[in-house]
């Protein structure tokens, strides 16, 4: 939506983190302008998209960045968590590994984050309930532990996708 130049406005900086390919910047363009993609390329460096909210009749920009989960295609990571104030932690439900890394991801935004963000735990792929590979408990078990909230989500059938960003920017706000 166009700015309203009565109105208050407010710009706050997301980051999306997880491993490679559980689903992150499909979450974001499902989110950003509703669309997902089969054959998405493996992010290199950094992208963004901003999404207007409207919170309490304020404007509200989303700046949500995405990167690279692949280790060597990311950029500088201490710039891409500078001004952060939210972060959704991404898995793949159907992959273990991606949530045996959740304690990699939230050290590495731990330390080079400057201010108290406002996280989530994100259990992505919800669609691929049948060969699930971690459990609603131990998504939610982490996540009190960590002091994140918690959501399943699925890029691909928009379960939830909406539901767990506007979380955060409610949180943030
Ligand atoms: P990197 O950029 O390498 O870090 O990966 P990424 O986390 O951005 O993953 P990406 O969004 O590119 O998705 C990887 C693959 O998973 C693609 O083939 C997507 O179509 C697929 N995918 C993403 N979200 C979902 C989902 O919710 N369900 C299913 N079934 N597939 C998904
Ligand atoms: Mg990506």
């Amino acid at each position: 939506s166009s700015s309203d130049d009565e109105g208050e406005e407010y710009l706050f900086k997301i980051v999306i983190i997880g491993d490679s390919a559980v689903g992150k910047s499909n979450l974001l363009s499902r989110y950003a302008r509703n669309e997902f993609s089969l054959h998405t390329k493996a992010t290199i460096g950094v992208e963004f998209q901003t999404k207007t909210r409207e919170i309490d009749g304020k404007e509200v920009k989303a700046q949500i960045w995405d990167t690279a989960g692949q280790e060597r295609f990311r950029a500088v990571t201490s710039a891409y968590y500078r001004g952060s104030f939210g972060a959704l932690v991404v898995y793949d439900i159907s992959r273990r590994s991606t949530f045996d890394n959740i304690p990699r991801w939230l050290d590495e935004l731990k330390t080079h984050s400057d201010t108290a963000v406002a996280k989530i735990l994100v259990g992505n792929k919800l669609d691929l309930d049948n060969i699930r590979d971690v459990t609603v408990e131990e998504g939610k078990k982490l996540a009190e532990s960590e002091g994140l909230f918690f959501m399943e989500t699925s890029a691909l059938d928009s379960r939830n996708v909406e539901k767990a960003f506007d979380l955060v920017i409610h949180d943030i706000y």
